[in-house]
């Protein structure tokens, strides 16, 4: 005989049918679609763990959807074009679209390898993409919602964002004005640009808010946004004459879209705004925007007051996280404190990274990231709560001649393992209501509430006595613990989805997407049957303490993660390291690069390996003229390459300065031309 399986699971992005329109009320959409959202990320760098934790997120919201048997649509990608981009890729020697094109698998690499499950990877080079800005532009255009003047006031650069009037007076330090997001020094612009008629929108948008309190969560968030409304709305400016990495603005191709008109249009883009009305009229309004709060001024007032300029319905929610904290600061590429997901998932397994962001970093707060904390979750949860109860059960089982256990009534129970089951059923009201508002750490503590009790009956009943002594309670005792690993498991599922798949394999079951499995599993108890395999090894393996080594060396317990991050995968050995020669050079000439604001073309006496032409990055750093006679550290041994039909023949290091600016590293003690670096 064999236990009942449930059909195959299906594919984690199901191909979307259009199968129904809720716009038609044929169908209920809270019973039928799901389409939940990303922010799009920079592509300036590689990503990070807090990326990975919004990526997350929304992958855990969209497999929470799919197991109450909605069709989901998750989105989710990258933010190409702008100054910044532009800039790297010019550093990098490569055209804005070859640099795009090779940071692209950066991301999507990391996300397959935590088996983010989305349905389309956007992209705002995409021609699709340009083509639903441009669409949406000419109609905000026809409206009269957009017109040209002039734009003057504070920008930052890196942040490629202007600074509003109240804020450059908050951020003014010794007559400088930083920016209040990174804290770099902003500089004052004034361009003809377009504008869109924000201004126009506040009233509108308060009556929004106070018709849909919950369309934040959590709550607190919204009560900054009304008050930064009623402060006042200015136009806001929607195009850039002097950044050409971008879509050209329709009408004006002497302008570029600005950042948020571009990167906000990727939420109806990628849904075929203006090029599938089918596609879009399924999927649109978006049900949840996931995003870090510092990008909530941009989802909560642009993009709304956008959306009522085109006449387009406004997403239903939007969940704001924290940020995850490193040496208190945000964790974040320009501050250098940055985590990677690789790194992580090689020391520890990626689903068990997984569990931990989840059940450790609250969505509603900003939390420090700790391995200490995430070998913990791995040992305490996963290995100990989770997997040696699956094992334990599995092995008594077998041990004692059970392979194999007919589905049993609620009825036939023994009253401790019927109330252990009923429990669990209550449990499932409070996480139903938990995830829904994307309170996934609350909603998973609970279910290993749930584990706990079913481990306290399996030690309290005894069941390796049981067995020889009363083999019917021992049937009933392993069949309850199986049904509360069934159930916790699936629940799980949106978390740790391969191991939640190998769990149900191991006791003969399979994950069916496409129905409602929530109700149907936790709620109304099936009598189902559980056949028992051998288990090749432990579901989860406790932990290897990195934190612990991490200390014994004297380094905090993040560094070394950390260090991971300079190169692409791992760590190099020393004989990486003598590959690459490095010698003191004395700059001898010193000037501007024709045809770049950024470069400086330098000529470098490197003693033994000779005069050398230089290109480096530092125009904006450093005056020509102070830099002849200085002397600093050049890699010699780089293939030359060209800029701007310039040959550069060596690398200047450079460190960068706590305000984001270049310093070039030199010797402290005067070392002569050529001196070797060791
Ligand atoms: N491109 C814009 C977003 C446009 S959306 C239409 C952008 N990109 S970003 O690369 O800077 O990514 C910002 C998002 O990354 C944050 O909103 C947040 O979701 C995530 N995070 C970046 N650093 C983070 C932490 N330290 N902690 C948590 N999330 C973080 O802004």
């Amino acid at each position: 005989m064999s236990a009942e399986k449930c059909c195959v699971s299906e594919s984690v992005t199901p191909k979307i049918k259009p199968i129904f329109k809720y716009k038609d009320n044929v169908v209920d959409f809270e019973s039928s679609k799901f389409y939940v959202t990303t922010p799009i990320y920079y592509v300036n760098a590689k990503p990070h763990l807090g990326h990975l934790y919004t990526t997350l997120l929304a992958d855990i919201s969209a497999r929470w959807n799919k197991l109450k048997g909605k069709q989901v649509y998750f989105l989710t990608g990258l933010d190409e074009h702008g100054q910044k981009v532009a800039a790297a890729a010019e550093s990098a020697g490569m055209t804005p679209q070859a640099f795009v094109d090779s940071m692209a698998p950066k991301f999507k690499d990391v996300w397959a390898r935590y088996g983010f499950g989305y349905s389309k990877f956007i992209r705002t080079s995409d021609q699709e993409h340009k083509i639903a800005v441009t669409r949406l532009i000419e109609l905000l255009l026809k409206n009269d919602q957009i017109y040209k003047s002039e734009y003057s006031g504070f920008y930052c650069q890196p942040c490629e964002t202007f600074i509003n009037p109240q804020e450059a007076k908050e951020s003014e330090k010794d007559g400088k004005v930083l920016c209040p997001s990174c804290q770099r020094e902003t500089k004052q612009i004034s361009e003809e640009s377009y504008f869109f008629r924000l201004s126009n929108y506040q009233d509108k948008l308060l009556e929004f808010y106070a018709q849909n309190p919950n369309w934040i969560e959590p709550k607190e968030r919204l009560n900054e946004v009304i008050s930064f409304v009623k402060s006042g709305l200015k136009d806001l400016s929607f195009s850039r004459k002097s950044v050409s990495w971008g879509i050209p603005f329709p009408g004006d191709p002497t302008h570029t879209v600005y950042v948020w008109g571009d990167a906000l249009t990727n939420y109806i883009s990628a849904i075929g705004y203006g090029q599938d009305p089918e596609l879009f009229g399924i999927f649109w309004p978006a049900d949840l925007h996931i995003l870090g709060k510092d990008i909530l001024r941009f989802h909560a007032v642009y993009w709304p007051a956008i959306l009522m300029a085109a006449g387009l319905e406004l997403p239903r929610r939007e969940l704001v996280h924290g940020y995850i904290i490193m040496d208190n600061k945000k964790m974040s590429k320009s501050l250098g404190n940055v985590v990677d997901p690789n790194s992580l998932a090689d020391w520890y397994g990626t689903e068990q990274v997984r569990y931990y962001l989840a059940r450790n970093i609250p969505t509603t707060q900003d939390s420090q990231f700790a391995l200490s904390d995430l070998e913990e979750c791995v040992r305490a949860d996963l290995a100990n709560n989770l997997g040696n109860l699956l094992s334990r059960t599995i092995t008594l089982a077998k041990n004692n001649g059970v392979d194999f256990l007919e589905g049993m009534a609620l009825s036939e129970l023994n009253s401790e393992c019927a109330d252990l089951l009923k429990s669990l059923s209550v449990e499932l009201e409070d996480f139903r209501s938990n995830m829904d508002q994307g309170l996934f750490h609350i909603a998973i503590a609970g279910i290993f509430k749930q584990l706990s009790a079913a481990n306290a009956i399996f030690q309290k009943f005894q069941p390796w006595t049981l067995a020889k002594t009363d083999s019917e309670l021992f049937r009933q005792l392993i069949w309850t613990v199986l049904y509360a690993l069934k159930s916790c498991a699936t629940l799980l599922w949106p978390v740790i989805p391969s191991k939640v798949e190998d769990l149900l394999k191991s006791i003969g079951h399979e994950l069916c997407l496409g129905k409602n499995l929530v109700d149907q599993n936790i709620k109304f108890f099936e009598k189902v049957n559980f056949e028992l395999l051998d288990l090749s090894e432990p579901l989860f393996q406790r932990p290897v303490e990195h934190s612990k080594k991490a200390q014994e060396t004297e380094k905090p317990a993040t560094e070394s993660v950390a260090l991971n991050q300079g190169n692409d995968e791992q760590l190099i050995d020393i004989s990486d390291l003598i590959k690459v020669k490095m010698a003191v050079g004395k700059i001898i000439e010193a000037a501007a690069l024709v045809g770049s604001d950024k470069i400086l073309k330098l000529k470098v006496d490197l003693g033994g390996f000779g005069l050398r032409q230089v290109l480096s990055g530092i125009a904006k750093h450093y005056n020509p003229t102070d830099l002849i006679g200085k002397s600093a550290i050049f890699v010699v041994n780089l293939k030359p390459r060209k800029i701007l039909g310039q040959e550069s023949q060596a690398m200047a290091l450079c460190a960068v300065t706590k305000n984001g600016e270049l310093e070039l590293v030199i010797p402290e003690k005067g070392s002569i031309p050529g001196a070797q670096i060791s």
